[in-house]
């Protein structure tokens, strides 16, 4: 039985490490540090530096993933990018990290496919499910996946978009999904999606319902309007579909598996707000000890999150060889998706 794990995991942020008192006292943001961690848990996110690009971060803890998995880039038949804040609109950050492993050029031109993921915190989950079908099915023997965001490129940081400002930040995650004839791997992977609320969580910075998509001046400069600029989000209707989503979703990946909550090592939710995670956590009786964080350091970095906590925990020795991992998250879309992984 041909089964797909993950051989290797990486990681990387940026070094300047943003804490909710710089938001106010550098970035200017009317905010206060109280109110960001009594509603979300997060005390510093990090930024990074203007010149760099998502594909930049991506691109080292693309890096480090592949070495830990003990392989060269050019090993890598097949690149899954999932992110929301890619480098441009077009084309797909996969492309601009393709070429940046060196995969165009010299010995290791393989030319690999490269694919992007468009569901926002859910990317790498849909992306585990991809990386491991394609695995299974003997297409490719390793995947490179990676979540990588640079929001703080994309916040406005007035009164009027505190709410979303305060939550994200950079930051980048990558595993390679490898074949394997051992007993272990990526055993289970459901995702889903509501789009009546595709408009809950949003940034629509044009769209292609006017004449042009972007309306211009005189001139001819594109004009975006403050509501179209940024991202919107109805905070209330996200957190109650959040807790209800991850919620039924672990049950669910319990269900399929003919296991319980207490067969589960290790859980990885995405870090969209701490408070979200107790609420899941508390709903299914989860011990603290079983869950592994890290919005109180980086925020919300949107579809890094879980590889980023794999990575840690990897290295730090949390998660060891033999364990049963559960993976859930939940974001813009609505979209949502858990997975159990014998690591
Ligand atoms: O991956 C998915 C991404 N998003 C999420 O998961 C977010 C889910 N939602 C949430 O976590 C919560 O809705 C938030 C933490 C984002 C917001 O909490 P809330 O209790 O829904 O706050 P609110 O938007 O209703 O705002 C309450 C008050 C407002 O003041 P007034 O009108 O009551 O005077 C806001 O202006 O808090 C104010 N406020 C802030 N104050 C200081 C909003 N943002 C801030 C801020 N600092 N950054």
């Amino acid at each position: 039985m041909r089964n797909a794990y993950i051989s290797g995991t990486g990681s990387y942020v940026p070094e300047n490490v943003v804490t909710n008192d710089d938001l106010n006292a550098i970035y200017g943001l009317e905010t206060d540090d109280a109110w960001i961690q009594k509603r979300t848990g997060i005390k510093a996110r990090r930024y990074a530096d203007v010149g760099v690009r998502t594909s930049d971060l991506a691109l080292i803890a693309s890096r480090h993933a592949i070495e830990a998995a003990g392989l060269q880039p050019s090993d890598i038949g097949m690149i899954l990018f999932a992110s929301l804040s890619q480098d441009h609109v077009f084309p797909g950050g996969g492309c601009y990290l393709q070429e940046k492993l060196g995969l165009c050029e010299g010995a290791g031109a393989t030319f690999a496919p490269a694919m992007d993921i468009r569901t926002q915190c859910s990317g790498f989950v849909y992306g585990l499910g991809t990386a491991a079908a394609m695995v299974q099915s003997g297409a490719v023997e390793h995947v490179l996946l990676v979540g990588a965001e640079l929001h703080s490129a994309g916040l406005d940081l007035t009164k009027r978009g505190r709410t979303v400002a305060a939550l994200f930040g950079d930051g980048a995650g990558a595993v390679v999904v490898s074949a394997t004839d051992e007993d272990r791997g990526i055993r289970y992977w459901k995702c889903g999606a509501d789009g009546r609320h595709a408009d809950q969580l949003a940034q629509k910075i044009w769209d292609t319902a006017q004449r042009p998509f972007i309306p211009t001046d005189a001139e001819g400069n594109g004009i975006v309007k403050p509501e179209m600029l940024w991202a919107n989000m109805n905070g209330r209707l996200v957190f109650k579909n959040a807790v209800e989503r991850m919620s039924f979703g672990l049950i669910a990946a319990c269900q399929d598996q003919g296991i319980t909550g207490e067969d589960i090592d290790l859980y990885c939710f995405h870090q969209a707000n701490m408070r979200i995670n107790q609420y899941v956590a508390q709903t299914l009786g989860i011990p603290e000890e079983k869950l592994v964080h890290n919005i109180d350091r980086y925020g919300n970095t949107t579809a890094a999150t879980i590889p980023l906590l794999l990575d840690e925990a990897a290295r730090d020795g949390t998660l060891k060889p033999g364990m049963k991992v559960a993976c859930v998250a939940f974001g813009s879309g609505f979209t949502w998706g858990a997975a159990i992984i014998d690591w």
